[in-house]
């Protein structure tokens, strides 16, 4: 499979619906890449999949490079994309290259930056430092408390044409691909339509350029309520609790390990240990 660049997903706008997935390691990124999927993003929705914070807020620029190191060592022929954590982009332009440049030097090949117009000078220093970057706007998780949770955003006319703006100037401002989050699907479908810069929907309808979903909740690994926009594809948490429950069960029985489990050694070796005589603890502890 061919590596998927930056150009590459420029240029699928109109041609090609693309597939995004969220992944943290290794195993996880070999996975996305053998499947196919586009880009893979290293989300800062580990802090609740994977390390079982109940917000975003909780995880650092350095956990999120400890994830996107992980999954770059996979080679995943997806484009790797690094999200920047809250408090990571927030301070100054100059701060945000150095922490973008940690999660690129990890391995990110782009990075994902919540929120508007307010961010257009650090996204421009961003770029002007050759580092591409995807915007994210509508529900923006990293805003909880300032949202008082998480709700669908541009139900209303002035806040979808705020989203419509916002959409336009960091597409001005340079942004390679936009993730819109928690939108109804007319206001995905407007963005979509005015912006040449491709558009990638998760709980925002069909008509996004593509499409992404969290990878514990899209493989059913989840332990809390999924959203309504989630499709499970699998059910991994059954699957794999049954299978540690046979080998707990295995385990208790002495079912496991079984011959084809166990080293051997050649019968007389094993008969010569088993003639041996061990020394009693007296004797060790004389030696
Ligand atoms: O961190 C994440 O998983 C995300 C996606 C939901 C877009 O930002």
């Amino acid at each position: 499979m061919a590596k998927v660049t930056v150009p590459v997903i420029r240029a699928r706008k109109g041609v090609e619906k693309i597939a995004m997935v969220t992944a943290y390691d290794f195993p996880g990124a070999k996975l996305a890449s053998e499947a196919g999927i586009d880009i893979i993003l290293v989300g800062d929705s580990a802090a609740n999949v994977v390390h079982g914070f109940d917000t975003t807020l909780s995880i650092s620029l350095e956990m999120m490079a400890f994830h996107v190191a992980a999954v770059a060592r996979a080679k995943p022929h997806s484009l790797v994309v690094g999200d920047m954590p809250w408090m990571s982009f927030h301070i100054s332009p100059e701060d945000t290259v150095r922490n973008a440049a940690t999660l690129v030097r990890a391995g990110a090949e782009a990075v994902k930056i919540e929120g508007g117009s307010e961010r257009i000078p650090h996204i421009e220093r961003l770029i002007a430092a050759e580092i591409p970057v995807m915007g994210h706007l509508g529900l923006t998780p990293q805003s909880v408390h300032a949202e008082g949770g998480y709700r669908v955003q541009g139900r209303r006319l002035d806040t979808a044409r705020r989203i419509i703006r916002d959409a336009q100037a960091l597409e001005e401002a340079g942004i390679f691909a936009l993730v819109l989050e928690g939108v109804p699907e007319a206001l995905a479908s407007v963005v979509t339509d005015r912006i040449s810069t491709p558009t990638i929907g998760i709980g925002a309808g069909r008509s996004a350029d593509g499409q992404v979903l969290v990878f514990h909740d899209l493989l059913g690994m989840g332990f809390g309520r999924y959203p309504k926009f989630v499709r499970q594809y699998a059910n991994l948490r059954d699957i794999a609790t049954d299978a540690l429950r046979r080998f707990r069960d295995d385990v208790k029985t002495g079912n496991f390990p079984g011959k084809k489990e166990t080293y051997r050694v050649d019968p007389g070796l094993e008969e010569a240990l088993q003639l041996e005589e061990t020394p009693s603890t007296a004797n060790v502890f004389s030696l």
